[in-house]
């Protein structure tokens, strides 16, 4: 885990609410592994101390990338950052998603909205190619998906208002695939909250292998103030894990959705 002050090289709008945020960041570049997150302190904020955690999007030469949707304070700050401007990084964080081998299973990726970030990573590193299905309410909301064509991924777009690809939402594709065959299969899943549960239902359903990305509010990014907990399921019971040192990636049949009584 790295400490460092970088400087923006591009910060330019993708789609909509939607940017993309390149840094000179060369270490952590070279250390980044796909579904780890970078923890980023916009210093031109006034309330500057929280950090925000961002998926690791790309990591390529010196420059390491994430993408973002504007939600709040932070990132509306942020949006208005351009090339030269410093912001402070931690990274790269978190335990990640394992990158499926050659000739290994086959990945099928299931992504909503920003999960589109750390799902291009893994389709970038992995050498064994699959589906990527990638799901938002509205066409604006579907990002990377030539990026993920351009690797020779198969794209299966879904938008809940039917304004591009299948009406719908993401695991409708997904469970029509699985239907035709789902030995030698895996899943690997960033998205809502929502959507990570219903894949890990499907995973055990279909009796397929899962990751899940699980995307918990965040403050220290290192271990030490237990905001990110979720419950998980562990040889003896159950115990409370700390998303951002032990996660974000959890093997789905792990994660316990509601605290047991
Ligand atoms: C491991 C991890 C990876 C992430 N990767 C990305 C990414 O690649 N791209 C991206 O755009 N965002 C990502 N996020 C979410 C991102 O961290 C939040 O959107 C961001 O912190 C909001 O900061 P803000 O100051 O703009 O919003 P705030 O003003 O702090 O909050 C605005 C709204 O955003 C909500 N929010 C804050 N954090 C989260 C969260 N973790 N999940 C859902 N809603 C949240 C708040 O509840 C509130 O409604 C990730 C989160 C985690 C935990
Ligand atoms: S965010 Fe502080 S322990 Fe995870």
């Amino acid at each position: 885990m790295l400490e460092r002050t970088v400087q923006i090289v591009s910060n330019e709008r993708d789609t909509d609410q939607y940017f993309r945020l390149v840094m000179r960041a060369p270490e952590l570049a070279m250390a980044a592994q796909p579904g780890q997150f970078v923890h980023l302190r916009v210093m031109a904020m006034k309330d500057a101390l929280l950090r925000r955690p961002f998926s690791i999007y790309q990591a390529r030469g010196e420059n390491l990338s994430v993408l973002y949707k504007t939600v709040g304070k932070g990132t509306d700050v942020l949006a208005r950052m351009g090339p030269g401007e410093e912001l402070s990084l931690i990274g790269p964080l978190g335990h990640g998603f394992t990158v499926p081998k050659a000739g290994g299973e086959t990945p099928l990726l299931v992504a909503g909205g920003y999960g589109m970030a750390a799902m291009y990573m893994l389709a970038e590193r992995s050498p064994q190619k699959g589906v990527v299905f990638v799901g938002g309410r509205r066409r604006v909301d579907i990002l990377c998906e030539d990026e993920f064509r351009k690797l020779g991924w198969d794209v299966r777009v879904t938008t809940e208002d039917g304004s591009y690809g299948e009406k719908g939402i993401v695991t409708q594709p997904l469970i029509a695939e699985l239907r035709r065959g789902a030995a030698g299969r895996k899943l690997f899943a960033c998205g809502p909250t929502a959507m990570l549960k219903a894949v890990a239902k499907i995973a055990e359903e279909f009796k397929v292998p899962a990751e899940l990305s699980m995307d918990e509010h965040m403050c220290c990014g290192v271990g030490v103030c237990l905001t990110c907990v979720i419950p998980v399921k562990t040889a003896d019971g159950w115990e409370y894990q700390r998303t951002c040192t032990e996660g974000p990636v959890f093997d789905s049949r792990e994660v316990l959705w509601e605290v047991p009584k």
